[in-house]
């Protein structure tokens, strides 16, 4: 499963860099507008602070099936690397995902909100699909169940596409779809952060930690033992 980070600030980015196993960012205009910047200016930014070959997700904002191919084109020369046009599942969006399958690049079905969505994307040629967890869930549609539904069509057709499931706002959502198996999943730093903090975890390695400190010193490590033979 890849785990991406959806947001677009480059501190951001680069603190959680630092202590998980990332596999790129996702990027929406909305989460560009957030940061204020030249948002080609950024995204090469984002693209440099990533390890070499991590995904990049980058979302057309056209309406019509041909202007999104051109944006995509316009896009694909000015930003290098390991890039996903973010095309949404409106009927436009619909039309370009095989044209721009055919340009040779790589291809988001964004906006998922239903499973029908999810497997028609797929089937256009998208390489992932990618549905809103939380958003549904606002809906009162059962988000999780949605993306879960999408990810076992895929594979019971061997389709060669993946869920990258999006839109969260705490770690169970993504824990229930790691259980499920789905190829991916994109969330932003807190929640992100989330997936692995656990008091229950600090005051285990608090209470070791204070052990050993009563036996060689407060403070002191195998490393001042080590230094002191
Ligand atoms: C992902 O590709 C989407 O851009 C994003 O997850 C939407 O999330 P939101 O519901 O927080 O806007």
């Amino acid at each position: 499963m890849l785990m991406l980070i959806d947001h677009a600030n480059v501190e951001a980015i680069e603190k959680t860099l630092d202590y998980l196993p990332i596999d790129g960012v996702t990027t929406n205009p909305t989460i560009l507008y957030r940061e204020g910047k030249e948002p080609l200016d950024l995204l090469r930014r984002i693209r440099d602070v990533l390890p070499v070959g991590s995904q990049i997700h980058v979302q057309i904002v056209s309406q019509r099936a041909d202007d999104m191919v051109a944006e995509a084109k316009a896009l694909r020369s000015a930003l290098s690397g390991n890039l996903f046009i973010k095309l949404p599942v409106t009927r436009e969006g619909f039309a370009a995902i095989p044209r721009i399958v055919k340009e040779g690049m790589q291809v988001t079905a964004t906006g998922i909100h239903s499973s029908m969505q999810g497997f028609m994307a797929a089937k256009a040629g998208a390489r992932y699909v990618a549905p809103y967890v939380n958003r549904m869930d606002n809906y009162g549609i059962d988000g999780v169940r949605v993306a879960t539904e999408i990810h076992k069509t895929l594979r019971s057709y061997d389709m060669h596409a993946d869920v990258l499931a999006a839109s969260f706002k705490n770690s169970e959502q993504v824990l229930e779809l790691v259980r499920q198996g789905v190829g991916a999943i994109t969330a932003a730093p807190d929640v992100l952060a989330a997936l692995i903090k656990n008091p229950a975890t600090d005051a285990a390695i608090a209470d070791q930690n204070r052990d050993f400190g009563f036996l060689i010193g407060e403070k002191r490590t195998w490393l001042d033992l080590v230094n002191e033979r």
